[in-house]
Order: structure tokens, then C-alpha cells, then sequence
């Protein structure tokens, strides 16, 4: 499988692809440290599109100062053996400098949405995030790109800065893949010690409480949020970061959850911050 490095390697390949009998386009973005997770983004990219790329890259403007940038996994070997197992075409693999050359100066900023959940905590995370996918899609040209509803508040920022730039690529959410007892699958699961991996079924036990109670029609956010906060109380060690439950397309909270509310948690488990939700029906 070939391994691209450059802006310009990538447009080629996806023009050439795309003229070599008008083939679609597919983005799986990545920071690398693969898992079932990402397996199942690009096996949904391979079924609906004619040709696949997935880009590693750990984006340094997405990490805060104080954030786990230099410790971020990063395991390209067995990365590019998934991604190949799995069907991908071609991995896109830049160095930082290819996509922020020095001196560069241009950010995408999407207001509001950028400082809520996730934002909120981690200050101008998103604005990485948007910075670094509008790059990746404009320099793919893909015609979908595929992200996980775990990082359900970086969907929300995604899908509209597409919209806000009339980028053509249609964003695609793949549902979150958990291990067989429930937690979220993240790359940064792997930081967790044995007495923190416990602690940690805290997340998925609270969206399971909330879609518990959502299946006998309770709808009402204090409610909602004061089920998923006694489970957490129950975890002397864990220490919420957020319990919301907000407009998917705005992530502002709502008092009343509608078909597509999203109900999102985030906690920190010792060191490691992770995160968990679940979208109304
Ligand atoms: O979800 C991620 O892994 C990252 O935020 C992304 C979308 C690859 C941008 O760096």
C-alpha cells in the first residue's frame, strides 16, 4: 500500500483515481494508534466509496500546552497494517511542516460551537481540529470523510465548518465500537492502569443509565444528567469533567431531549480524559 507524503501526492492520487472511471473519494482521518474503532470507519469508507485514504497525522495544534502531545501513541508500523487489512487504498502521512509550513498563519475557527463540551475544558482544541481537517479535505478532495460518534462534539464543529466553507465532502458518522464490557474504544485507553480501567466504566455506565431511562420515555435533562451523576459519585477517583445534554447541531444545552439530542459525558480517569455519549432516538 502506498504511503503519500505530500499535499501534492495526495491530490494526485485522488484525481487520478477519480478520472479513472469518475470513482468517489474517501477521507478517514486519523491520528494514528489504530484500533476497532478506526478498523470500522475505514470499512465503512471501503463500502461506500470507490477508493480510500487515511491520513496519519498526530496534529500538534489540536494539544494544548499542558496536554499529551509528545506521549500520544504512535505505532505507523502496525497502523499502515490495519489500515491495509481493512481495505484502504493509500495512507497519507505528512510531516508537520508539509501541512503547516513555516510562518503559516491561517486557522479555522468555528465560533461558538469551538468553546462548548470538549471546547470548553480544552481551549482551542477545536480550532485545531477544524484547522487540520479543512486542510485534509481540501487537499484530498474526498467526496465523504468518515469520523466516529465517540468525538461526537468534533462531528457537530465539523459538520459545520463544511457547511459555513461549502466544502463538497459529505461528513459520515460511524457508530462508537466498545469492548465487550462497554468502554468506548479511544487511543488513549491504553494509558489507563488496571485500577483506572475499572473506573472508567463509569462513562458507559452512565449513558447506559441515561438510555436506560430514555427507552421508559424519561426526556426531562436534570433528571437525565442527576442519574448519570450518581453513578459517577459512586467513583470516589473519577472526576467529571462535563455530563450534558445538548443540541447536536448547536451543542447548546436543551432542557427537554428530542430525536437527536446528544447526551455526552467526559471524566477525567486519573491522567487520562476520556469521553462517552449517546444520541437520542
Ligand atoms: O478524531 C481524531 O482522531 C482527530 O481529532 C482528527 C479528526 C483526526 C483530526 O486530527
Amino acid at each position: 500500500m502506498e504511503i503519500l507524503r505530500t499535499v501534492a501526492e495526495l491530490r494526485q492520487w485522488s484525481r487520478e483515481e477519480r478520472n479513472d472511471g469518475g470513482n468517489t473519494i474517501g477521507l478517514v482521518p486519523t491520528m494514528g494508534a489504530l484500533h476497532a474503532g478506526h478498523a470500522s470507519l475505514i470499512r465503512a469508507a471501503c463500502d461506500s466509496v470507490g477508493y480510500v485514504a487515511v491520513s496519519i497525522f498526530v496534529n500538534p495544534t489540536q494539544f494544548g500546552p499542558n496536554e499529551d502531545f509528545a506521549r500520544y501513541p504512535r505505532t505507523f508500523e502496525a497502523d499502515c497494517a490495519l489500515a491495509k487489512a481493512e481495505g484502504a487504498d493509500v495512507i497519507f502521512a505528512p510531516a508537520v511542516e508539509e501541512l503547516y509550513p513555516d510562518g503559516a498563519a491561517t486557522f479555522v475557527e468555528v465560533e461558538g460551537l469551538s468553546q462548548r463540551l470538549d471546547g470548553a475544558s480544552r481551549p482551542g482544541h477545536f480550532r485545531g481540529v477544524a484547522t487540520v481537517v479543512a486542510k485534509l479535505l481540501i487537499a484530498s478532495e474526498a467526496d465523504r470523510a468518515f469520523f466516529g460518534q465517540k468525538d461526537a462534539a468534533q462531528v457537530a464543529v465539523l459538520r459545520r465548518m463544511v457547511a459555513d466553507l461549502r466544502l463538497a465532502a459529505e461528513i459520515v458518522v460511524c457508530p462508537i465500537v466498545r469492548e465487550p464490557d462497554g468502554l468506548a474504544l479511544s487511543s488513549r485507553n491504553i494509558y489507563l492502569s488496571q485500577t483506572e480501567r475499572t473506573q472508567s466504566l463509569a462513562l458507559s455506565r452512565a449513558v447506559r443509565q441515561v438510555e436506560a431511562l430514555a427507552a421508559v420515555g424519561e426526556r426531562c435533562s436534570r433528571e437525565l444528567i442527576e442519574a448519570a451523576r450518581q453513578i459517577f459519585a459512586a467513583e470516589a477517583d473519577l472526576r467529571v469533567d462535563y455530563i450534558e445534554l445538548v443540541n447536536w447541531a448547536t451543542l447548546k444545552p436543551v432542557e427537554i431531549a428530542a430525536p437527536g439530542s446528544l447526551f455526552a459525558v467526559a471524566a477525567w480517569v486519573g491522567a487520562t480524559r476520556l469521553i462517552d455519549n449517546t444520541i437520542f432516538a
